[in-house]
């Protein structure tokens, strides 16, 4: 070691940037850190993350004792959106929803799986600043395999003028406060973005903390492959068809779980496009904006990519229903431009 390398930096903690991943940081001392250049924050929205971060941990223990604890399967009846619920996606649910019900900040839930938003603490959820909206288990058609789930979720402002629970949540994605999402697979990865890039995480069992892996992800440009479902094909829009044609003629491979978290976590680690198109089953396309498309879109556009249904972008389009679908094409710029030229032709 030389003389120079052993020379004392100062390290007192304000000094600590979380732009170097040099440093150990957890998620937790992250976002403390995050929360002290804001001297007017709360505390609050720190709490809520910490219930995310907490809930993903359990969650990601449960998959993985899925088989051994026998919750794999059918609850035997179906969401709100017609899909059978998996004992696992009640389970991703509650625990959500127990941990971010002890969060003052919290004025309102919406997931995927419940019929309406839930409005938390009556009383006081007038002064409560923030509403979260989650799929609390994402691809779980893969469950019984084993393969990669996930967890996506968006926070929100509590619009206090909003006449009702579900006023408050139907904001577009452009009003999204920080988003995010964790991939179960064979590493538990969190992805967070608060508008000030992305930041990667990942849990170390061993100690019960996600550690700091990237704090600037940026989606790489050039990677021919794209991800949809191309069974369904047929029944794409043209546009959709000609791309892929074109694709096919240029040298592009295909990569598709069916979980959006692991496609789009593939796609904003190693770049190239994600789709889902309208089908003849789905003419609205199948994805859900305000838990699935205005999320993800948030991490994609602050990792330097786009993100659009049809030729608006995700984060514009006007949410009418709290379950209301919407097609996707996300991932690097200049591929999600050449999939729209397409669709403008
Ligand atoms: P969920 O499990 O939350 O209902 O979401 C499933 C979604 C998404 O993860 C994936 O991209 C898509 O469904 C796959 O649909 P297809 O099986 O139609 O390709
Ligand atoms: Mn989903
Ligand atoms: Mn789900």
């Amino acid at each position: 070691m030389t003389k120079s390398s052993t020379k004392k930096k100062d390290t007192s903690p304000a000094d600590v940037s979380p732009a170097s991943v040099d440093h150990l940081m957890s998620l937790q001392s992250h976002l403390l850190l995050e929360e002290a250049k804001h001297p007017e924050a709360t505390g609050q929205f720190t709490w809520i993350l910490s219930a995310l971060s907490l809930s993903a941990k359990y969650i990601a223990a449960r998959c993985r004792m899925a088989r051994l604890e026998a919750v794999l399967g059918e609850v035997g009846n179906e969401n709100v959106q017609g899909e059978k619920q998996q004992k696992l996606d009640v389970i991703a649910n509650d625990t959500l929803l127990r941990a971010l019900g002890t969060r003052h900040g919290v004025a309102i839930v919406a997931s995927e799986e419940d019929d309406k938003p839930a409005i938390l603490h009556t009383e006081t959820a007038g002064e409560r600043p923030y509403v979260v909206l989650f799929d609390p288990l994402d691809g779980s058609s893969n469950l019984d395999t084993g393969s990669a789930v996930g967890t996506i979720f968006s926070v929100l402002q509590h619009d206090r003028r909003a006449k009702d629970a579900e006023g408050s949540v139907l904001q577009h994605g452009t009003q999204q406060v920080a988003a995010g999402y964790i991939l179960y697979g064979p590493a538990t990865v969190f992805v967070l973005t608060t508008g000030n890039g992305v930041q990667m995480f990942v849990l170390d069992p061993s100690i019960g903390s996600f550690l700091l892996v990237d704090s600037d992800v940026r989606i790489p440009d050039g990677h021919k492959s794209y991800s949809v479902n191309e069974a369904y094909s047929a029944s794409f829009p043209e546009g959709y068809r000609n791309y892929l044609a074109w694709a096919h003629n240029n040298g592009y491979s295909a990569r598709y779980v069916g979980t959006m978290v692991a496609d789009v976590h593939r796609v904003l680690l190693k770049g190239g496009v994600f789709m889902y198109p309208p089908t003849d089953k789905a003419p609205s396309g199948k994805l859900r904006l305000m838990y699935e498309a205005n999320p993800m879109a948030m991490i994609i556009e602050q990792a330097g990519g786009k993100a659009y249904s049809g030729t608006i972008r995700t984060m514009e389009v006007e949410p009418e229903a709290i379950h209301q679908r919407t097609s996707v094409v996300l991932g690097t710029a200049s591929e999600v431009d050449r999939v729209l030229s397409y669709l403008k032709d």
